[in-house]
């Protein structure tokens, strides 16, 4: 017996882009149709939280017979099976690569140390087993303060052949992604970017919505750690749902690339050559920035609605100072991540529960492992009285 999600046949594919971004997809069953027709039963993998993220939570779960894939691909793992023998597979059980990333026709995945040597044969069932993919990136994890991962390449698949990456060979990394429909122009080796944050992204959609609902107007949106701008992607692309934007970032191949996505969004006009924060049409406001001076560069204070912070690891020192950012005049919402000790999150939420008025809805949750001792959390805070 295996969990599915019981999802319309209208919501299909949009909702098997989320689950497979996200790593949830069950791996090795079939999506099936229901006994009425009416509905698809999407298996979920173990890795899926019980209760899911929006959009998701709007589909019930049934625990179903799983049925088989029995696709004519075999999955990678089989492919690498027959490449190196079931004993050799077995022995390194946990450390193979069964989860990746596909950002564009970029597989990003990491390469623990136990199979290095048998990279090359990774490469090639993965390859096989996804023949759209042109390039495959080990991930080494986020550097220094753009967060930027370090990605190198390790297989190209050039006029059709599969082949492993000279060290130091470049290849294009700058792709256009798909998130709820919405394209985003991204490079990861140059400025964050991950499709798993996107169940995050559509929960502050959610929010937003919720918000302008609760004001009565479009609102304005503030993204200080905006990175190329997929947040801004569900918020932007909805029809009156925003009048104001801040997007910014320290990172100036991160503006360059966001500057970009709002030209193709809102018709934003602007210079790839000057990256500096201005105000680049009414109420579109984009560039460079430290947020730490976010305050002194005459873009409006007091203004913004929606407040969205996300440098997990930093959230809690950022959040007083940019507090001065948002229209205390009328409902507001932040929404972030952050990083705590894994008995911390009580304490956690009582700190920020300082710098709101009292009646504020704060919600800390905890969404995965970020190391043995810390969790990576899902922050909102929704303030409905005016700050004193
Ligand atoms: C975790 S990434 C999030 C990017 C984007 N919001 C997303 O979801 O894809 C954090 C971003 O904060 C930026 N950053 C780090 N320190 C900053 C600072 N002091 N001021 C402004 N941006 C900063 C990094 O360059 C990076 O793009």
């Amino acid at each position: 017996m295996h969990p599915h999600l019981v999802v319309p046949n209208s919501e299909v594919q949009n909702t098997i882009d989320i689950l497979t971004a996200e790593g949830w997809m069950g791996e090795n069953l079939r999506i099936h149709a229901s006994p009425d027709r009416e509905t698809r039963l999407i298996p979920l993998s173990i890795q899926a939280p019980q209760a899911l993220p929006p959009p998701l939570d709007e589909f019930p779960i049934t625990i179903t017979l799983g049925i088989v894939e029995d696709r004519k691909r075999p999955s990678w793992l089989q492919l690498l099976r027959d490449m190196i023998g079931e004993p050799l597979v077995e022995k390194h059980r946990k450390s193979w690569p069964s989860s990746h990333e596909l950002v564009g026709d970029m597989m990003i995945l990491k390469v623990e140390e136990p199979v290095r040597e048998f990279q090359s044969q990774i490469i090639r069932s993965k390859m096989a087993a996804n023949p759209n993919i042109r390039l495959i990136l080990e991930d080494r994890g986020v550097k220094g303060e753009h967060r930027v991962r370090d990605l190198h390449p390790i297989g190209v698949r050039e006029n059709g052949k599969v082949a492993p990456v000279l060290e130091g060979t470049k290849y294009p990394t700058k792709v256009v992604t798909k998130e709820s429909g919405h394209q985003i122009v991204c490079d990861p080796t140059l400025a964050y970017y991950s499709t798993r944050l996107q169940t995050e992204r559509i929960t502050t959609a959610v929010e937003a919505r919720k918000l302008s609902e609760t004001i009565g107007t479009g609102i304005n949106v503030a993204d200080p750690f905006c990175g190329v701008g997929p947040a801004l992607a569900h918020l932007v692309n909805t029809h009156g749902l925003v009048s104001s934007i801040l997007a910014s970032d320290l990172n100036p191949e991160a503006i360059k690339l966001l500057n970009e996505n709002l030209s193709k969004w809102i018709g934003m006009p602007s210079d790839p050559e000057i990256t500096g924060i201005r105000e680049w049409k009414k109420g579109v406001w984009s560039g460079v920035a430290n947020a730490e001076d976010l305050l002194e560069l005459g873009i409006p204070i007091g203004f913004w609605n929606l407040l969205i912070i996300n440098l997990p690891h930093k959230f809690i020192d950022f959040l007083p100072l940019l507090l001065p950012l948002l229209d205390s005049s009328k409902p507001f919402v932040v929404r972030g991540r952050l990083v705590c000790g894994n008995g911390e999150i009580e304490d956690v939420r009582s700190l920020i529960s300082d710098y709101f008025p009292n009646g504020s809805d704060i919600v800390v949750d905890p969404r995965s492992e970020y190391s043995p001792n810390t969790k990576l959390c899902s922050v909102t805070i929704r303030t409905f009285a005016p700050i004193e």
